[in-house]
């Protein structure tokens, strides 16, 4: 990689005071159900997406009980691309989103016939919070020339600027056809998934500072220990990680692509570098396999940096019930504004669902240590 191709736009990113605090979601992590109560619970809530014609859409981060009730009754649980996919071609009327503020955000976009609720409105991302949509357009309009690929992370008003929406399960397809078409690249908000596509495709980037709060804390000298310890172990690892984890892995993937590498992967043990919430559906498909969670800086020190994200978190049993029963936490995205996110959206979605090819092809650059690179 040629240091002059990769450029990193300095955005200040503020301490814990300030734009990653994470105090305030993890305050507002709901209460765990238990015995009858939870089972209560669950079953109004089966009723009532019945009745009011809802489909839940749940990701792989939230709590598993909210994933088994996606698969139970019909939704689905998935990565954020799929989420999207599934959102727009459900039938339902309604959709409960179960994740981060953005896939609701996205679900209403491409849908906007539909009421999409959320568990919790609060529930945000630190990449989002770490990409201002105002100083976002400064940032573009200083670089006329390149091409807008922002990852789905965003906010609604980042992607009303973009070119072209992308999530972890295709960046690397997308970014590599718009290099070979000899575009230049304004890339924005994750630094560490954009390094990992410039250097994978070569591609010339310009890369906006932003960090995931959770992948971030993995780290390199701690998976090496691991490593050791479970020598013939496959290490998984999403690409919102540092280049130094990113390094160690066999499979660099998004969720979806690790859940995969688990499912169809020869060995029997694998240390998983992403949220921990994805072990729950991870085991499931693949129950004779050993998961082992990557570490990170907190594993000794304070559960709240042991890889959960603190907003996916905030989704809970009793947060889905009150948007059934009292309509709260609906998304609304001003109408300008969605009209103008729409079509980077739709351009990823009709990429995706017309190169399945060149997403495998992408895939097998993500399988480091497998396949064809
Ligand atoms: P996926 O697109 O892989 O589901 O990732 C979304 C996300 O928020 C990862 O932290
Ligand atoms: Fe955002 Fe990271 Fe949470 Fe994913 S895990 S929603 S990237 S803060």
């Amino acid at each position: 990689m040629s240091s002059d191709t990769l450029l990193a736009f300095d955005y200040p990113q503020q301490d814990s005071a300030g734009l990653t605090c994470t105090a305030q979601a993890w305050a507002k992590t709901p209460p765990h159900l238990e015995g009858t109560d939870k089972a209560a619970v669950i079953a109004r809530i089966k009723q009532l997406l019945l009745e009011k014609d809802v489909a839940l859409v749940a990701h792989y981060y939230v709590d598993g009980d909210i994933q088994d009730l996606a698969l139970e009754t019909g939704g689905m649980v998935a990565d954020s691309l799929e989420m999207a996919r599934f959102g727009k071609s459900h039938p339902a009327k309604n959709l409960i989103v179960a994740g981060v503020r953005f896939m609701g955000e996205t679900a209403k976009i491409l849908s906007p016939e539909k009421r999409v609720f959320m568990p919790d409105l609060d529930a945000t991302c630190s990449l989002d919070l770490g990409c201002d949509a105002s100083d976002f357009a400064k940032f573009r309009a200083a670089h006329p020339d390149r091409v807008v690929v922002v990852y789905a992370n965003t906010s609604a008003a980042v992607k009303a600027q973009a070119d072209w929406m992308v999530t972890s399960s295709c960046a690397l397809a997308i970014v590599h056809q718009l290099n070979l078409a000899g575009k230049k690249i304004l890339w924005a908000p994750d630094r560490h998934l954009g390094r990992y596509i410039q250097e994978q495709t070569g591609a010339d980037m310009l890369l906006w500072n932003g960090a995931c709060i959770v992948h971030d804390e993995f780290k390199a000298v701690e998976l090496d220990l691991l490593m050791a310890q479970y020598p013939n172990a496959m290490v998984l690892v999403h690409p919102e990680s540092p280049q130094a984890v990113v390094d160690l892995a066999d499979v660099v993937g998004s969720t979806s692509a690790m859940i995969k590498a688990v499912v169809e992967g020869s060995a029997t043990e694998y240390i998983v570098a992403t949220d921990k919430g994805i072990l729950h559906r991870m085991q499931q498909l693949a129950p004779h396999k050993k998961l082992i969670e990557a570490p990170t800086a907190g594993n000794s020190a304070t559960c709240k940096s042991c890889a959960h994200c603190p907003w996916m978190a905030m989704n809970g049993l009793q947060g889905i019930l009150d948007c059934l029963e009292n309509a709260s936490g609906e998304i609304f995205v001003d109408e300008p504004i969605r009209v103008a996110a729409l079509s980077c959206i739709e351009r990823m979605l009709d990429f995706t669902k017309n190169h399945p090819d060149l997403l495998a092809k992408a895939q097998h650059g993500f399988v480091k240590n497998i396949g064809a690179a």
